[in-house]
């Protein structure tokens, strides 16, 4: 993806690939959407693919395949051990992160399970950019708990800063002369802040978190699974890797990190996971988790077939035409929104483009999850799947209470080479759309929360009738156009 210069001087981004194979989608009357989202508990996790217009939850297993992806997946060479299948995904990964070892695991959270129970002892704190909500749900369910060194610019809606999911350096120093080496389980960076919009980590920060913890004793983890668009922002905002390939930034992160992993259904678009490590003793520990919660070690829960497309996905990010996809859709998705008065993150992340809640429904108090109703507002307004990425998203403290997110966010995933621009320009303006009638959007309260990972598969209901007058509203304004 490039963008490319008009002859008016503005600029468009263009696909550098073409659709070979389509699939139809839908999008249902007004009427309808509001039902569906109604049987659905107000949760987008919880509706039908068939009735979703713009699929835009997430880019998890939904990233389009290349050619060459399936191709290599007619070439899987089914056993259940010694496949070469898994030869050649573990040289393809040793080659790029230049580790010694390669555990298959089938998909993110199962290396972060693995990584959890053997790095996170009771009472043990692992230091963090920031949290996954999976990871962070293995470390407690380890007994072990988080802590957050953002730099305090990776909180705010808006900034100039162009990493803002660097570790704040001088947070790290403190954090260990508090909580003692001995009770750190594991410093770990997630590239691209997942939680807080898609903000990536510069190799600087690396660099400077790397010698900390080597001289400290402290394993550094990498969450690489969001590394692609990762890849992307190292190239074109850390000027010192302008011209550097981007073998070379892999292969200095993989010497700086003691352990990474990666869900392949992000990084390599193709479904599975993965922990690398060059550390022998900590291999030896995890590689007897992988039969016992994964798979036999050549396939650790992954289907032959997705260990091929996920070789060739991995050799693939090395390609900014394909990298590049992602990160300057959002940008488009972005520039597109602020035009409309839309709050979102800025600058421009990786994942998706990310709507602050908090100021869009301004009314709508944190308790009553603003983002989870702007989500499901959003899905009657336009058939349009986000995902809340707020308060919903959390967990509840020790006690009960309601755990306020920090950040209350409706997140537009772009799932890579999947949507055109007059699909992103679509969703731009019901969003705008929405701005103008956001007084209309009401709260939301549960009436089923699970105890663990509740937004998955809790169930929501409108307090009060505004799902009704949203959609009215819609009606009146656009007549019979969906
Ligand atoms: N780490 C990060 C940074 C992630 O974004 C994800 C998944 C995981 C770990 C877990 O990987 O899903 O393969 O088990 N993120 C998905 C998302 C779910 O929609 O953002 P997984």
């Amino acid at each position: 993806m490039s963008n490319v210069k008009l002859r008016s001087g503005g600029t468009i981004p263009l696909e550098m690939h073409r659709a070979r194979m389509v699939q139809k989608i839908n999008l249902l009357p007004v009427g309808e959407r509001l039902e569906k989202i109604q049987e659905s508990g107000f949760n987008t996790f919880l509706l039908r693919n068939r009735d979703i217009f713009l699929d835009m939850l997430t880019d998890s297993g939904t990233n389009a395949l290349s050619d060459n992806q399936l191709a290599a997946m007619f070439q899987a060479d089914d056993s259940y051990a010694g496949s070469e299948t898994f030869f050649r995904l573990e040289k393809v990964l040793i080659d790029l992160f230049g580790k010694k070892h390669f555990l298959p695991a089938h998909q993110g959270r199962a290396c972060e399970h693995i990584i959890a129970r053997t790095l996170v002892k009771p009472n043990s704190v692992a230091i963090m950019n920031y949290h996954f909500t999976t990871t962070k749900a293995h470390i407690t369910l380890m007994g072990g708990t988080i802590e957050e060194i953002i730099s305090d610019e990776g909180l705010k809606v808006k900034s100039d800063m162009s990493f803002k999911g660097d570790i704040d350096i001088g947070k790290l120093r403190e954090a260990i002369k508090r909580i003692g080496t001995e009770n750190i389980s594991f410093v770990r960076i997630e590239a691209g802040t997942n939680l807080i919009g898609g903000q990536p980590v510069s190799m600087q920060n690396m660099r400077e978190v790397s010698a900390i913890c080597r001289k400290e004793g402290i394993k550094l983890v990498y969450d690489a699974s969001l590394l692609a668009d990762n890849l992307y922002f190292i190239k074109t905002r850390e000027e010192e890797f302008a011209d550097t390939p981007i073998i070379e930034i892999m292969l200095e992160i993989g010497r700086m990190m003691d352990i990474i992993y990666f869900s392949a259904r992000k990084l390599g678009s193709s479904r599975g996971g993965g922990i690398l490590t060059s550390d022998d003793t900590i291999f030896a520990q995890m590689r007897e988790l992988v039969p016992l919660f994964e798979g036999f070690l050549t396939y650790g829960g992954m289907s032959v077939r997705d260990m091929e497309a996920t070789a060739v996905g991995l050799v693939e990010t090395l390609d900014m035409g394909v990298i590049s996809q992602t990160p300057v859709f959002v940008e488009a998705l972005c520039n597109e929104m602020q035009a409309n008065g839309v709050p979102v993150v800025l600058p421009p992340g990786g994942l998706g483009c990310h709507v602050d809640a908090r100021e869009f429904c301004s009314h709508i108090p944190q308790e009553e999850y603003p983002a989870g109703a702007l989500a499901a507002a959003l899905f009657i307004v336009s058939g349009v799947r986000g995902m809340e990425r707020g308060t919903l998203s959390e967990q509840r403290n020790p006690d009960g209470s309601e755990r306020l997110a920090e950040m209350e966010l409706v997140r537009l995933a772009l799932p890579r080479r999947v949507y055109t621009l007059s699909q992103i320009k679509f969703v731009a303006d019901r969003f705008a759309w929405l701005f103008e009638n956001r007084h209309l959007i009401g709260g939301l309260r549960f009436t089923d929360e699970p105890k663990v990972l509740r937004f998955f598969i809790g169930r929501l209901e409108a307090i009060g009738n505004w799902p009704q007058v949203l959609a009215d509203k819609f009606v009146e304004d656009f007549g019979g156009s969906l």
